[in-house]
């Protein structure tokens, strides 16, 4: 079935892996009210899509994401309060009630600039891949907000102390690199190689069981802010929970192949499925 057409995103596929694309290139990707609720409709149809193995969510144009649009988000949802009200439910539903638990792997593929409101989807998606020449920063500052939404906790999340402060407080832009550094990005590329390199990414996580991918995404995010304790007993369960819903863990197949077929070692990839 052909993919959905919107107006400010773009859908786009290769192989199992499917690209989600801003598309509002003239206005740099800023998020505005009618993008909010094109993210939601499209992460809503491909959370249950077969053929979306991993989802890579990327940009149109010369920037990744420009942060929330100053017009139609901020100076247009000041004179509108319902439409305003939609416009923040949706922008932080397809980014944190969404993206952030997505039953699917994620990936950031960001180029050229990321600001504000941007590092929300960029904390959001699990793994992130940056062009080494991408611009990123909290522009808040330079404007006279303070980074609102949840950008503050991403900030606080993700980065050490200092450098959440320090960047958060200067308004200061850092590039791909750095962005590595900082703890914001897996690796950073050559901006030509950008999409190259995360499609190899990408297909290495198509070669992983799906629900055991799923359930480590979901255990590692959902203990970070528990007691030991409570950790030990949510991955147990979690465990438990796997093994009833994926016949190959429950069998055991990998512990087998090493144990008694000899076929394979565990230690050096995933078995052949
Ligand atoms: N909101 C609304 N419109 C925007 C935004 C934005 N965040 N960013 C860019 N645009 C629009 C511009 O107004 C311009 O529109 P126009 O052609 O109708 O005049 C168009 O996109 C192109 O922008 P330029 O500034 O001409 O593009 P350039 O490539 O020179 O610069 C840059 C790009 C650096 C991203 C610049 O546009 C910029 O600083 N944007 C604002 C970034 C920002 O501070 N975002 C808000 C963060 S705070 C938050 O998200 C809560």
């Amino acid at each position: 079935m052909a993919d959905k057409t919107y107006e400010n995103i773009e859908i786009k596929r290769e192989g199992q892996i499917t690209f989600v694309m801003l598309n509002r290139p003239d206005k740099r990707n800023a998020m505005s009210p009618g993008l909010h609720a094109d993210m939601c409709d499209a992460l809503e149809t491909l959370a249950t899509d077969a053929e979306t193995r991993v989802l890579v969510l990327g940009g149109n144009g010369p920037a990744w994401c420009a942060g929330q649009d100053l017009k139609l988000y901020f100076r247009e949802g000041a004179k509108d309060p319902m439409m305003r009200r939609k416009a923040n439910n949706d922008s932080h539903h397809w980014r944190w009630e969404q993206l952030s638990r997505y039953p699917k792997p994620t990936i950031a593929m960001v180029h050229g600039y990321a600001f504000g409101g941007a590092f929300t989807q960029l904390c959001a998606c699990d793994f992130a891949i940056v062009a080494e020449d991408a611009t990123l920063g909290l522009s808040e500052v330079n404007w006279g907000i303070i980074p609102g939404g949840i950008v503050s906790w991403n900030l606080s999340d993700m980065m050490l102390p200092r450098h959440a402060l320090y960047y958060a407080a200067t308004g200061e832009t850092f590039d791909g690199k750095r962005a590595v550094e900082l703890g914001l990005a897996n690796f950073s590329v050559p901006a030509a190689k950008l999409r190259e390199e995360t499609v190899k990414f990408a297909t290495k996580l198509t070669k992983l069981n799906p629900n055991v991918l799923r359930y480590t995404k979901e255990g590692v995010k959902a203990v970070r802010h528990m007691t030991p304790e409570n950790a030990r007993d949510y991955l147990g369960v979690k465990q438990d929970s796997l093994m009833r819903l994926d016949k190959e863990i429950g069998d055991r197949v990998g512990m087998s192949e090493f144990l008694d077929k000899k076929s394979y070692r565990p230690g050096l990839g995933p078995y052949k499925r």
